[in-house]
């Protein structure tokens, strides 16, 4: 990622605990960090994330929805903060809003997203519940580049959990947290070091087409 000489910037973009923010936080505290955190936007007042981006002294702004009478109003809200910080990436750790077209195509291949599922299986929500109920043996998160359609643009990493059979949605829910935190800030750092790109729309790590996303598995991370 191309950053005029200087670390790439981090906008992290939050609704309420923040734990993926604090895995970055972590992470960008690292002496060998390819990346740095410029700001914090929570659409939510009390969100507890705020509490952690203090601590770390990184500045942060609440922008609600509540407040705006579109999503065309609040994301250009969003925008004119972000402008501010001249991001190079946009995490979106748990933000719970829905971003517009305009506003993905204005960051287009900068924007990039965790869902706790392994997709394309289980967009949408209660995606722990549903994964209980089907059976599956295996579950998690994916972290991909954010696209005009929900949950659906390119993956770059997955983290692969078990399903054990005491699990209720609690228990699963922290076992693909736990990855979250491990393959969220990783595929950050792959796109802050340059190893991924997108070129004509493709994905590339390391200069090759990603034709599926990186899967790092329970076990190995766990080791
Ligand atoms: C995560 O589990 C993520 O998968 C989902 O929202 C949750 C955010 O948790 N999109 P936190 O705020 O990072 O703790």
């Amino acid at each position: 990622m191309k950053a005029g000489g200087r670390k790439p910037r981090v906008a992290v973009l939050i609704s309420g605990s923040g734990s993926n923010l604090q895995a970055f936080i972590d992470r960008a505290q690292q002496d060998n960090s390819p990346f740095a955190l410029a700001v914090v936007i929570s659409n939510k007042a009390d969100a507890f994330g705020l509490e952690r981006a203090r601590k770390a002294a990184i500045p942060s702004h609440v922008v609600s929805h509540k407040d705006f009478q579109d999503r065309e109003s609040f994301d250009k809200a969003i925008h004119g903060v972000l402008q501010e910080y001249s991001p190079d990436l946009i995490i979106l750790a748990g933000f719970m809003r829905i971003l517009s077209a305009s506003f993905v195509g204005k960051y287009a291949g900068r924007i990039l997203n965790i869902h706790p599922a392994l997709l394309p299986a289980y967009p949408g929500l209660n995606t722990h519940q549903r994964a209980l109920d089907a059976l599956e043996r295996w579950h998690g998160c994916t972290v991909h580049f954010v696209t005009e359609e929900l949950d659906a643009g390119p993956a770059i990493l997955q983290g692969r959990v078990p399903v054990l059979a005491t699990d209720d949605a609690a228990t699963l829910s922290a076992r693909v947290q736990t990855m979250e935190h491990i393959i969220f800030p990783e595929a950050a750092t792959w796109i802050a070091s340059g190893r991924v790109e997108i070129v004509d729309g493709q994905v590339l790590l390391d200069g090759k087409p990603l034709a599926k996303p990186v899967v790092q598995d329970w076990l190995e991370a766990n080791q």
